[in-house]
């Protein structure tokens, strides 16, 4: 047939398989390969038609490489009417994923079996689309209108055996030969002359809805979308299914399809999917590089930190040792572990039973001697130089060789903490962010002396426990929260400058971001960032500077722990609430400090905010600090909830324009002062070339 699709007659099945590694994406010589062979099985002895397909799993959707290009010949909905319309029987045998334009490929044959381990799914909005290939239109006319709604809009994956329950799925294979099951199964439907079943031939009973239900649907999901567009269009392709015949549905699908496609949240979003893959790499290390085996794992502190990360590795049945410096330490970091999973139960997301397996998991000593054959170690004790290399220094004497001595400080030197140790090589830094056990992001640090194979291995179990891994070299910060200065500095020059703190979430928030800076310092608690600053000779010598943050930590308003910060706070419902108390205090003090107060534009707040971490990522950038600049929107999509509709802060600068950027940055550097605005060499000069960081990032890949 092609290179990608073959064709063979077994046992009067007519099988297509499928052969396009490494997850059999629907490219254009996959369209043409399964409609010829559906061509051919039509005119030849056949008594049916199997769809199956090779590697590692059924079709896992569009080649979302192809969005946005001119599209090719054969259009994916002629081969599915194809499929549809085909005069025998078929049936798509599924292993692995069915995912998007996979499952929907599925959904057109007449008959679906899947092997017990099989998933199916749509999730396109992932991605800032919509299933465009019948997906709204035929799962609705499955399984009705609501656990459709419930499936497409969460885009998440189902089991086969849930896919059964819903019809999604008509027969479960055993065993695990599918193809051998799928023809056996192709036989039995001949055998008892099953019609040919064509969902689109059902017809959606419009009382089967509840009056105002997606009304109500649309404001429930415009509730989290966060400049998402793509579940509000959803809704209405499934209202569609309900009103409209199969062929109207089809092409109000395709037409809003058409405008997800081109609309910059999902190019956003698009970005990040090939973001999050590409920073799993590291450039100077081959693929498939030599890792160190994992299976027991220790944590050297069992507070926030340390008791989340614990559960990251129960979670995947790795055991772990949780040290802490007495029981009663301990104990209270075993409880809030409980509590945290006692929680996850209550939610419906975990049985009793698996909680305990997990619990039990998880070990607890004040025995250095009980964590001497652990393969990895990671510290998670106070933020203080001298104490990390104290612990350090005692792993080093008591470990097996070659064990893995991970630290997870937020801001500490990881070179000098790996000097204090015999085996520098081994040292790195594994940078969880809280809560840990939820956050997706962890920031490998690459030492000066840290070992390929440590890397490898640190990326490895970071995949495995369900993170998004970014690479960093050492720096104060490393790359999140390095870049996270101007933002948090700017939010609170803002407030001198006329802003009141809800102002400046508000246009935050409304970019998208899950929480504003203000209300996020009174979350994290303002006394943390006091605290750090205290130690600090590197920041200028300017009364402004971070000035209502301090005062409001003086006046022992340390933010939601304390019951006041920037806003007050309800007691009972933790809601934030504006206190003008906060704001004549702002007032007072631009007063004091002969700050003029004016009223400042959405746009203004935006570009303050975001500028300087925009400015800081090209100097990381440019310091080898970060490998590209797709990392960076990883690390801020993943670690600090930067909304994924809008691609990450790097993704963002390409689409205001570099030159917009940079030309901001001298204005404000005019007004405010080179202290803070000092526009970075790199993005002067990407700016003047009229290019992009993407660019720099293809340049860097390539040369
Ligand atoms: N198109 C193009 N490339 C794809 C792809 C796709 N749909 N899905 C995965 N890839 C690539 C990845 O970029 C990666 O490339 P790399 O090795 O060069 O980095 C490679 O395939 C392997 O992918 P993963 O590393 O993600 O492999 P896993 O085994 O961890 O996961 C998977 C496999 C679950 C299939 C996962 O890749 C996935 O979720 N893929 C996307 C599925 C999806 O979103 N489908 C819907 C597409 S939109 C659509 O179908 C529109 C339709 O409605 C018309
Ligand atoms: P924490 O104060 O909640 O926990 C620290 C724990 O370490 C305490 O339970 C303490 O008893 C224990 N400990 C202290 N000295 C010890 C020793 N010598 N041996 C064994 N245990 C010891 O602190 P948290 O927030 O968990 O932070 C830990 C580390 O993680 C710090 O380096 C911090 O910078 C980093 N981090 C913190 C994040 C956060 O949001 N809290 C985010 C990312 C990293």
């Amino acid at each position: 047939m092609s290179e990608v699709v073959s064709y063979q007659l077994k046992d009067n099945i007519g099988v297509i398989s499928v052969n396009n590694p490494p997850v059999n994406a629907l490219a254009q010589a996959v369209r043409e390969g399964i409609l010829n062979a559906i061509n051919t099985a039509n005119e030849d002895a056949s008594e049916a038609i199997l769809l199956v397909c090779e590697g590692r799993t059924f079709v896992a959707g569009a080649d979302i490489t192809e969005f946005g290009k001119p599209p090719k010949d054969p259009g994916f909905p002629l081969v599915l009417d194809a499929i549809e319309n085909a005069s025998k029987p078929v049936i798509a045998a599924i292993h692995g994923t069915a995912l998007g334009g996979g499952f929907e490929l599925a959904l057109a044959c007449h008959y679906r079996c899947a092997l017990p381990t099989a998933k199916v799914g749509l999730p396109e909005v992932k991605l800032g689309l919509l299933p465009g290939a019948g997906g709204t239109q035929r799962v609705p006319r499955l399984t009705g209108v609501k656990a459709a709604l419930d499936m497409i809009t969460s885009g998440n994956p189902i089991s086969a055996s849930k896919a059964l329950k819903m019809t999604l799925v008509d027969k479960i294979i055993e065993g695990d030969n599918l193809e051998l099951g799928g023809i056996q199964y192709a036989k039995e439907l001949i055998g008892s002359s099953a019609p040919l079943k064509r969902i689109s031939d059902i017809k959606i009973d419009p009382a089967t809805v509840e009056p105002g239900f997606f009304d109500n649907a649309r404001k429930h999901l415009a509730r989290r979308a966060r400049g998402q567009i793509a579940q509000d269009r959803i809704v209405s392709c499934i209202e569609a299914a309900v009103e409209l015949p199969m062929g109207e549905g089809l092409e109000r699908e395709r037409e809003l399809f058409r405008e997800l496609v081109a609309s910059p949240e999902s190019a956003a979003m698009r970005h990040i999917f090939f973001s999050e893959r590409q920073a799993a790499k590291i450039q100077d290390l081959p693929k498939g590089a030599p890792v160190r085996d994992i299976k027991k794992v220790a944590i050297i502190g069992g507070g926030t930190m340390g008791g989340g990360i614990a559960m990251c590795f129960a979670n995947v049945g790795i055991p772990v040792v949780m040290l802490e410096i007495n029981d009663d330490a301990l104990q209270r970091g075993m409880g809030i572990i409980r509590k945290n999973y006692n929680i996850t139960v209550q939610k419906g997301k975990l049985s009793e039973d698996k909680m305990e397996g997990r619990i039990d998991t998880i070990a607890g000593t004040t025995d250095y001697l009980d964590i001497a054959d652990a393969d990895l170690v990671i510290e998670a004790v106070f933020e203080n130089l001298e104490l990390k290399k104290e612990v350090f220094g005692k792993l080093d004497a008591v470990c097996k060789p070659g064990a893995i001595l991970a630290t997870n400080t937020s801001y500490q030197d990881v070179d000098a903490i790996a000097e204090a140790t015999q085996r520098p090589q081994d040292v790195l830094g594994m940078h969880f962010f809280s809560p840990a056990n939820v956050m997706r992001l962890l920031e490998v640090v690459r030492g000066e002396k840290t070992a390929d194979d440590v890397l490898s291995t640190a990326m490895k179990i970071g995949k495995k426990i369900g993170k998004v891994c970014a690479l960093s070299r050492v720096c104060y910060g490393f790359i999140g929260n390095r870049m996270l200065g101007g933002y948090g500095r700017e939010a609170q020059m803002l407030l001198l400058d006329g802003c009141t703190p809800e102002q400046v979430d508000s246009v935050l928030e409304g970019f998208g971001m899950a929480m504003g800076p203000l209300a996020m310092g009174d979350l994290a608690g303002l006394d943390v960032g006091y605290k750090a600053r205290e130690g600090r000779t590197d920041l200028p010598d300017d009364p402004r500077l971070y000035r209502m943050g301090t005062l409001l930590v003086e006046m022992g308003r340390h933010g939601q722990k304390t019951g006041s910060g920037f806003y007050k706070y309800d007691p009972e419902t933790r809601r934030r609430e504006s206190d003008s108390e906060v704001e004549t205090l702002i007032k007072e003090e631009a007063a004091t400090l002969g700050v003029e107060q004016r009223k400042i534009t959405d746009d203004e707040i935006l570009a303050r905010c975001f500028y300087p971490l925009i400015n800081e990522g090209a100097l990381i950038l440019e310091e080898g600090i970060a490998q590209r600049a797709s990392d960076i929107d990883v690390v801020y999509v993943f670690g600090y909830a930067f909304p994924v509709a809008k691609g990450g802060p790097m993704h963002y600068a390409d689409q205001v324009g570099l030159e917009n950027v940079y030309n901001k940055i001298l204005e404000f550097r005019e007004r405010y002062g080179e202290q803070y605005w000092k526009p970075a060499p790199l993005l002067q000069r990407l700016a003047e070339e009229g290019k992009t960081f993407a660019d720099w990032d293809k340049e860097k890949e390539v040369g």
